[in-house]
């Protein structure tokens, strides 16, 4: 059995990586990733970070998202942690444990993988994400992570275009993990109600500088 294919049964991800090669995306249930613990924790670590009010947004929206800061990937520039000491709590909780062997399992790879960009986005009733391409913050984004640590909230669906005009809809549930390529334009519908609370962060082989053109 050769090096990843071991992960894929050590981590028991086989359903998941199927659904990631076949579709572009899967969402894993809470209790597989990462363990209770591991999500109270984050959730204690990213209510110390202060937030800031993004009014534009990735995709042109004009309306508000809450964000905090763990890791930044600005053009031109090596990605940066931010908001230490709390930011590096939640990068060890993401990078530690099976972690590596698992994203090795879903990614189907054994090269070294980075996180380039990682933050918190809350999101209100009557906020959404418009259609966008995670490329255009950076063209060597090959998988973004999202933790859902939201609870209660209705709406706020990921939408996934694939290219051949395939669409997924994902209704994440309060410590789940949503795993998708970064090749497809995604949204994320109208919330309607309660908060969406979620831990997105951005994976890429690329570990120089932010090749996008500004
Ligand atoms: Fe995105």
């Amino acid at each position: 059995m050769n090096e990843v294919a071991e992960a894929t049964t050590t981590c028991n991800y086989r359903q998941y990586v199927e659904e990631l090669q076949r579709t572009g995306s899967t969402l894993i249930p809470a209790g597989v990733v990462f363990s209770d613990q591991e999500i109270t924790r984050l959730e204690e670590l990213q209510a110390q970070i202060p937030e800031e009010t993004v009014t534009h947004g990735d995709a042109g929206d004009k309306h508000a998202i809450y964000v905090r800061r763990i890791m930044v990937d600005r053009a031109g520039e090596l990605p940066s942690t931010v908001n230490r000491p709390c930011s590096d709590g939640i990068i060890d909780i993401l990078s530690g444990g099976q972690r590596p062997e698992c994203l090795a399992a879903l990614f189907q790879s054994q090269d070294p993988f980075h996180i380039r960009r990682c933050q918190m986005n809350r999101m209100i009733a009557g906020s959404f994400v418009g259609v966008h391409l995670d490329a255009a913050s950076n063209p060597d984004y090959e998988y973004s992570i999202i933790v859902q640590l939201g609870r209660d909230f209705t709406g706020g669906a990921f939408v996934v275009y694939a290219d051949n005009g395939e669409q997924s809809s994902y209704m994440a549930s309060y410590g789940s993990v949503l795993v998708t390529t970064c090749k497809y334009r995604h949204e994320v519908s109208k919330v309607l109600s309660g908060e969406r609370n979620s831990l997105v962060y951005f994976y890429s082989r690329h570990a120089g500088v932010n090749r996008r053109s500004q």
